[in-house]
């Protein structure tokens, strides 16, 4: 078999109280889970795929304990030596806890490094910003593979030209994350934007990003916006076949990490982990997003661009009707604004105006447009 995805949250404790957690309450002080644990999940997914991807996630993964992470890479060595596996590491962490040791064993083993961190608005929502900053210039001093994951929340969107602007200033990749209303976000409007407002500034940015020659930095949530078009679906899936698995122990479908109506077992229960895809309960969850997907997408503008992915996406962490509607029209009219600059670089391609303007990632985008009628 091919691939499998696989987000290991050794813990839902967490060292930060960012104001806008999708955990919410569900963080606390649970252990760690035991390595054995998840090498034994790991020991499982490597006889039946070539490739797992693993996203370490929580709470917050640090917390886990250095030692924790030489194991498992211990054994990803040696499963690669005997048998050719690969494993891909990414860890998304709120940075406070790395040290020069931390970062040398994610380097080392080839971790895109994930830090939460919102550039010139970070004090918004989290904390100890100078202290996970100087972190942050130690993985690029030592030229480790890193993104920051930037929230984006009603008090800082509008700032987004201020913000991409920081981002190339220090030379770090990012990843603009908007608000979504769950965990602790949900309770709190003050940190809610209006999609229109987020759509303005999305597409105001973009239309400066899509001719910055001097951005050398990689801007992932734009570059995820040129590749859409309105005839193609954006996600090669509409539900993803990943699974989770929590501090306790369970494992879940991906798509509902802590609902104990979807568990579907232990690395200890199950046999394979193909057979969680074709339990009685990952079916009942994607029966549940079907129906959605029929009676909620089949009437979108979107259909053709998204098919599904941004209920599935909200569907994870809410089920509640009013918040999966707003998410799926935040996303709506996201893909609409961005679509419409799209339509306008396509017509430059096609007849061959401007377009050594565009920035080359753009051209590389859109050059089988050239010429075409
Ligand atoms: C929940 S944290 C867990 C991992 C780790 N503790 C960290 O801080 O990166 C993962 C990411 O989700 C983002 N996030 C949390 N709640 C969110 C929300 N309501 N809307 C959008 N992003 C959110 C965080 O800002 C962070 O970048």
């Amino acid at each position: 078999m091919g691939e499998i995805g696989i987000t290991i949250k050794p813990t839902l404790s967490c060292n930060m109280r960012c104001k806008h957690c999708f955990n919410g309450k569900k963080l606390n002080k649970s252990k760690t889970i035991s390595v054995e644990r998840v090498i034994l999940l790991l020991q499982k997914a490597s006889e039946e795929y070539n490739t797992i991807k693993i996203t370490f996630h929580g709470g917050e993964p640090t917390l886990a304990g250095i030692n924790f992470y030489r194991k498992i890479f211990d054994f990803q060595r040696q499963k690669n030596e005997e048998s050719g596996t690969i494993f891909r590491n990414f860890f998304t962490t709120n940075g406070l806890l790395l040290n020069e040791e931390f970062i040398d064993l994610l380097i080392q083993n080839k971790t895109l490094i994930n830090v939460s961190y919102d550039g010139p608005y970070n004090h918004v929502l989290r904390q100890y910003g100078d202290r996970v900053l100087k972190n942050i210039k130690l993985i690029q001093a030592k030229h480790g593979k890193l993104r920051c994951y930037c929230t984006l929340s009603k008090e800082s969107y509008a700032q987004l030209p201020e913000i991409y602007e920081w981002f190339k200033a220090q030379g770090i990749d990012f990843k603009t994350l908007p608000i979504e209303k769950c965990g602790y976000a949900k309770e709190d409007d003050s940190l809610i934007m209006k999609p229109k407002d987020l759509v303005d500034v999305f597409v105001s940015v973009y239309k400066n990003w899509i001719y910055d020659k001097d951005c050398k930095i990689r801007y992932y949530t734009f570059e995820e916006f040129s590749a859409l078009r309105r005839e193609m679906q954006f996600k090669s899936y509409w539900f993803n076949r990943k699974i989770a698995l929590n501090p306790d122990g369970n494992i879940y479908p991906f798509g509902r990490p802590n609902d104990v109506n979807f568990c579907l077992g232990t690395p200890e229960t199950i046999e394979k982990i193909e057979d969680c895809f074709r339990s009685e309960k990952y079916t009942k969850l994607r029966g549940i997003l079907r129906g959605f997907y029929d009676t909620k997408c089949q009437s979108c503008e979107s259909l053709g661009v998204c098919n599904g992915v941004a209920i599935c996406m909200t569907y994870m962490y809410e089920e509640d009707e009013e918040i999966l509607n707003y998410s799926c029209n935040q996303t709506n009219m996201v893909f609409q604004g961005i679509l419409k600059v799209n339509d306008e670089i396509i017509r430059d391609f096609k007849n061959n105006n401007n377009i050594d303007y565009y920035t080359d990632i753009v051209r590389e985008r859109f050059s089988e447009y050239i010429g075409r009628r």
